[in-house]
């Protein structure tokens, strides 16, 4: 299997009659058909047929190609969001009956999806601690499927995906791993036994902040089901969006290990600062998420995302915010542009309010994804902002 950066390279494997190693942009929504009676036009190699935009299109295809070798499945499916993804996901797994387990602390959309999705379908939605422990331990008899993400967010708890595929029985439970946080640069989930893989396209992959994108890697029928239901809920990634995505999937891993190594200083300043009460980064040799991230991760990276809680009150976190010069006040995590935003008040205000405070996503929590900026310039922007 080609290295993470070759494949995120070369791994579409698009050749043309000019020499072109650059898959083009498709714009083309209708493809003529080879057989008129069956309406049948070019057979393209997942086994169906490119005849209209919203079924298939080659530089989707393209980036599909190159995101199944970076995970190490069959193949994968593109779709306009990650949400999009997930959403698809599943609705083409869930039935009436069905009971799902996950971590208590998952991404705001994923959570108010499922609560429809239980309330519209009858399905059990059991919420756990976010450990792979507590995950393992709900599964039951009438478990069909397990949803987790990587690294949680904002807390940065690291879920051992490794753990929960060796202690449950994954031929009656399909699990889902949201690996958006880790990227294939740290797990590969589908390695152990994870049947579908979800990312967030609009964060790592693309990683400069101008695309929203999700995409599912996993086996071959898998696939192929999943391509029926995006087929219906229309929800493919279109062709500009595509061609980015593989642009920006080339520099993934200097990205990412670039991203990674500013977080972790960005952490380790934040852990030394006396207005900083503490900081939730797995990097960082004093968390507690640091043997299982050291374990489980396929290098000794952590990723771009930092939170801390800050010694004060709300007002000193206003203060903070709107002191930062350099670090932009946004949502989003993943792109060259470093973002600070308050959990409570934003994708987090839509965890159930129990579960928060056991979590601790207080109000003088913030979330930092750290960027590709020099990392001098984002400790100097911490530093005269913490100065309130
Ligand atoms: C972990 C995770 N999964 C899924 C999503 C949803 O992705 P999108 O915004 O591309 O729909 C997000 C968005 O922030 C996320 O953080």
């Amino acid at each position: 299997m080609a290295k993470i950066s070759t494949n995120s390279i070369h791994g579409h494997g698009h050749r043309d009659g000019y020499g072109s190693h650059i898959p083009p942009i498709y714009p083309g929504v209708i493809y003529e058909y080879v057989d008129i009676e069956r309406g049948l036009a070019v057979l393209v190699d997942r086994g169906n047929y490119l005849r209209y935009g919203r079924e298939e299109n080659p530089t989707t295809r393209a980036l599909e190609r190159v995101i199944a070798g970076l995970e190490g499945t069959e193949d994968s499916l593109a779709f306009n969001s990650g949400m999009a993804a997930i959403s698809t996901a599943l609705l083409s797994y869930l039935k009436p009956g069905d009971r799902v387990v996950l971590p208590m602390e998952l991404y705001s959309s994923t959570f108010a999806l499922l609560n429809n999705i239980s309330v519209k379908l009858g399905v059990e939605v059991v919420k756990v601690w976010p450990s792979a422990e507590a995950v393992v331990n709900s599964v039951d008899g009438r478990t069909s499927m397990i949803f987790v993400e990587t690294i949680t967010n904002p807390t940065n708890k690291v879920i051992d995906v490794r753990y929960i595929c060796e202690n449950v029985d994954l031929s009656k439970v399909v699990f889902v791993v949201d690996s958006t946080f880790t990227t294939p640069i740290l797990l590969r989930p589908a390695r152990y036994g994870a049947r579908l893989v979800i990312h967030s396209m609009t964060k790592y992959f693309s990683g400069h902040n101008d695309v929203v994108g999700g995409v599912i890697a996993g086996g071959g029928e898998d696939v192929l089901s999943l391509w029926d239901w995006r087929r219906m809920l229309g929800g493919i990634l279109q062709p500009f969006e595509s061609y980015l995505i593989l642009r920006g999937l080339k520099t993934l891993e200097v990205r990412f290990e670039r991203q990674s190594n500013n977080a972790k200083v960005v952490a380790e300043y934040l852990a030394e600062h006396p207005r900083v009460e503490c900081v939730m980064y797995p990097g960082l040799s004093k968390d507690p998420n640091n043997s299982v991230a050291r374990k489980l991760f396929e290098r000794p990276l952590f990723g771009g995302v930092v939170s801390f809680r800050l010694r004060g009150s709300y007002d000193d976190v206003l203060r903070f915010m709107g002191g930062l010069r350099l670090i932009k006040r946004c949502p989003s995590l993943g792109g060259v542009e470093s973002m600070a935003v308050i959990p409570s008040k934003a994708a987090s205000m839509f965890i159930d309010p129990e579960h928060r405070l056991l979590l601790g996503i207080t109000d003088n929590l913030v979330r930092l994804s750290v960027g590709l900026e020099d990392v001098d310039d984002l400790v100097e922007d911490l530093s005269q902002a913490l100065n309130f």
